[in-house]
């Protein structure tokens, strides 16, 4: 009993939405997709125009549970699950409409922008200031602030007011600041989303730090790799229930079953989807053969993937992602990033194509994430939009052998060998 430093008792929160309400709140990472603008501006009032056409909406209902000092709780579930709303009454950012939680230690989170952050202070105010809202003393802050600068790389800008920062420097700063005023229970929510490679492999390199010097964290990513390297316990959300929480990987493994599950439910009626929804994704077909007639694709042949959307908008192209069975990203495709090789179709409909000449992937399953942009903004983003399987093949006449736990692309290649 006396190690549990978070509790937990049938927390609820209740939202109350209006109908003609088609504005989602904004996620951190939505903002950085759309730009730095409008990054510290407030977020948009849930509440709906139309005063009298309104409808109550849990977003979390009966959650309980209590957390352990030194766990590492990777939180996963599909979009609007209620994850961030969970952490963000946790940070005391928001009221639960019921329950109770009960909280030993000092927490620091990393929630959406514009927590926490104060626009018009500069990067060195907004860190004394976070510090002192953690409880630290203005030595112990001193002492720390020379690593978080050097760990958000901000040094020119130190005394530059945050409002002035791009995106992926006010993420960094918003980071270092969170993991280094030495919390005993750090929330992290998405920050991996966004920021480039090096530096999210650096986030995860200073969460791994503080979960080892015995810390309690709460993680929330779609990154399933990362949320399994860094935790040893998951919760699964859905619906805003925590559905199980165990193992990471028995998480994990449960989560990639219900993604392939839904998978299979007619695209348009999902709901677990983000974006401003200009457009939407209707459905995807796979095929490959000559003719794009056979839909079983295999390894080396020619695939073609089609995105049907349920109408065209300016500037519309589609991002995909490959995820193997364990949830790791294996390729990403954009249409926005130009090759003399595309072609523009008049007669194409609302359809985008994406044509392969030889699969290189190992034989396998795989499902597909798809995001769609328009009008420089976010429409449609859907996880497990659909599951592919490969089948065993040959690339330019070398078989191409079932997946040997080493990867699982292939390439066209030749050996020099000894006589
Ligand atoms: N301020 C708000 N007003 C009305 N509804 C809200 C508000 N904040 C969140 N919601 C709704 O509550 C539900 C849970 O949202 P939440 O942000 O917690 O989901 P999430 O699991 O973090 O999703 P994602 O993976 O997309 O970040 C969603 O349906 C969302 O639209
Ligand atoms: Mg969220």
């Amino acid at each position: 009993m006396s190690d549990t430093v978070i509790r937990v008792e049938n927390l609820g929160k209740k939202y109350i939405i209006g109908h003609q309400q088609q504005e989602r709140y904004t996620a951190l990472r939505d903002v950085i997709a759309n730009g730095a603008k409008g990054l510290l501006k407030p977020f948009q009032s849930g509440k709906s125009k139309t005063q009298n056409n309104y409808e109550e909406f849990w977003a979390l209902k009966d959650v309980s549970f209590e957390i352990k000092q030194g766990d590492r709780v990777g939180i996963i579930g599909r979009n609007g699950a209620g994850k961030s709303t969970l952490l963000k009454i946790l940070s005391r950012i928001t009221e639960p409409t019921q329950g109770r939680i009960n909280i030993k230690g000092r927490v620091a989170s990393l929630l959406e922008v514009g927590t926490g952050f104060h626009p018009e202070l500069t990067g060195r105010e907004n860190i004394f200031l976070n510090g002192a809202i953690l409880g630290m003393s203005k030595a112990e802050i001193k002492r720390k602030f020379d690593e978080i600068v050097a760990f958000a790389e901000v040094e020119k800008f130190l005394d530059t007011p945050v409002k002035r920062y791009s995106s992926g420097m006010y993420v960094r700063l918003a980071f270092a600041v969170a993991a280094h005023l030495e919390p005993e229970i750090l929330i992290v929510d998405e920050v991996l989303a966004v920021g480039d490679a090096g530096f999210q492999k650096k986030c995860i390199g200073k969460m791994e730090e503080v979960g080892k010097e015995g810390r309690t964290i709460l993680f929330v990513s779609h990154n399933l790799g990362v949320v399994q390297t860094l935790c040893n316990r998951g919760f699964f959300l859905s619906q805003g229930t925590v559905q199980i929480d165990d193992m990471t990987s028995k998480v994990v493994t449960h989560y990639l079953a219900t993604l392939e599950s839904s998978a299979s439910q007619n695209l348009l009626e999902r709901t677990d989807r983000r974006g401003k929804g200009l457009l939407r994704l209707t459905a995807i077909k796979i095929s490959t053969g000559d003719d794009y007639t056979s839909t079983t694709l295999s390894t080396g042949h020619p695939a073609r993937f089609v995105f049907y959307v349920t109408n065209l908008r300016p500037r519309l192209s589609c991002i995909f992602t490959l995820y193997d069975q364990y949830g790791q990203p294996v390729i990403n495709f954009n249409s926005a990033v130009r090759s003399q090789e595309d072609i523009t179709d008049p007669h194409i409909g609302n359809a985008i194509v994406c044509e392969l000449d030889e699969l290189g992937l190992l034989p396998g399953r795989y499902r597909i994430n798809v995001a769609l942009v328009s009008d420089g903004e976010l429409q449609d983003a859907v996880e497990g939009a659909e599951i592919v399987d490969v089948e065993q093949g040959n690339l330019r006449g070398r078989p191409v052998l079932g997946n040997t736990g080493y990867g699982n692309v292939c390439m066209y290649h030749r050996w020099v060998l000894p006589a």
